[in-house]
């Protein structure tokens, strides 16, 4: 992933009104990107997916498409200086993981300004701050849904093992790992899993929980902590995301459980390893966050917005939001997510 901006590739003619006022299709257009933190798992491999899509359409539509990916490292100033940079040179379209989802007015004060789009994605600005200008949009998937998915799937593992309940009383005892303080994902999933597991008939205790900020070192320490005060009582690992769910897999590994004696392990995304860790029965289940789904809606509508395209087949809901649908996945059908 290119951090920084480099040499800019000179542009080719851009859309906008030829002499006879006729409108010219661009022969290349520049797509400028800044991610919260490169070394975040889903992130990075969303991006991939994102390069990989953008090269098909270049190779499919003849028009040149420039992708700059900046790291903003967790700081929001500095992800502020590299949208005006990417703007200053010439961007058609900014798109904007934003490291504090409570800080979007001085990008989107500045793209307005210079008349560029503006798509923020997985990391959900609140409703207002999407409405503060009409070129602003938000790719991302349906937090609640990995919640429930989550819920049902931890649910189910405690109807259907009866080793999972191990102390034998009937309730299930959890520990919560949760992403970043403010992020509309970890708020969400926590909230809804919790509820689904009950709606779904199963008592739960929670013993603990950690912040771990979607961290898989963190989410190693946290739970090292909780097995150190609850031992062999923690029966559940409720985890915000897989990285955090293979974080508590590193403790119990070094930690004197059997494997017989884990907790059920619950993560979300799918990612690579998380997948790998489904397959390997570590993990009971993930829930799989679409992100070839929404990296391909994202260049989907870049793109658009770039040539001056029509934005009616993007299924765009209140003209401003994409969001992907989640799904499970279990030991049974884990191969089929896997590349
Ligand atoms: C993903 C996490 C990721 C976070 C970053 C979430 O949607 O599930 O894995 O760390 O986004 O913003």
């Amino acid at each position: 992933m290119a951090a920084g901006l480099g040499a800019l590739v000179s542009l080719g003619s851009m859309a906008g009104c030829g002499t006879d006022g006729q409108v010219q299709k661009a022969t290349s257009i520049k797509i400028g990107v800044t991610v919260y933190d490169q070394y975040d798992t889903f992130v990075s491999q969303m991006m991939t997916d994102f390069n990989e899509y953008a090269a098909e359409q270049e190779e499919q539509t003849g028009i040149a498409i420039n992708v700059e990916v900046y790291n903003a490292a967790g700081s929001q100033s500095t992800q502020n200086s590299q949208v005006e940079e990417m703007l200053d040179a010439g961007c058609n379209v900014i798109c904007v993981n934003l490291v504090d989802r409570t800080e979007p007015t001085t990008i989107i004060d500045m793209a307005e300004k210079n008349n560029v789009p503006v798509i923020f994605f997985n990391r959900e600005l609140v409703e207002e701050d999407l409405e503060r200008w009409d070129r602003v949009y938000y790719v991302g998937a349906k937090a609640f849904e990995s919640g429930i998915m989550q819920g049902e799937i931890a649910a189910d593992a405690f109807k259907e093992n009866p080793d999972a309940d191990k102390n034998g009383d009937g309730v299930f005892q959890y520990v919560v790992l949760e992403g970043e303080a403010g992020h509309q994902d970890a708020i969400v999933r926590t909230e809804y899993a919790v509820s689904t597991i009950i709606d779904n008939g199963v008592e739960v205790e929670k013993l603990a929980y950690g912040i771990a900020n979607w961290n898989r070192a963190q989410a190693q320490t946290k739970m090292t902590q909780m097995l150190a005060e609850y031992d062999g009582e923690i029966e559940l690992v409720i985890a915000n995301n897989d990285d955090m769910a293979l974080g508590a897999i590193d403790a119990l590994k070094t930690s004197h459980l059997k494997r017989a004696d884990w907790p059920v392990v619950v993560g979300i995304d799918g990612t690579d390893v998380g997948l790998a860790a489904v397959a390997s029965g570590e993990m009971v289940g993930t829930v799989y966050n679409d992100k070839e789904g929404q990296a391909q809606a994202m260049l989907d509508l870049a793109y658009a917005l770039s040539v001056g395209d029509t934005l009616d087949d993007l299924n765009l809901e209140n003209g401003k939001y994409i969001r992907l649908p989640y799904s499970k996945v279990g030991s049974r059908d884990v191969k089929n997510y896997m590349k």
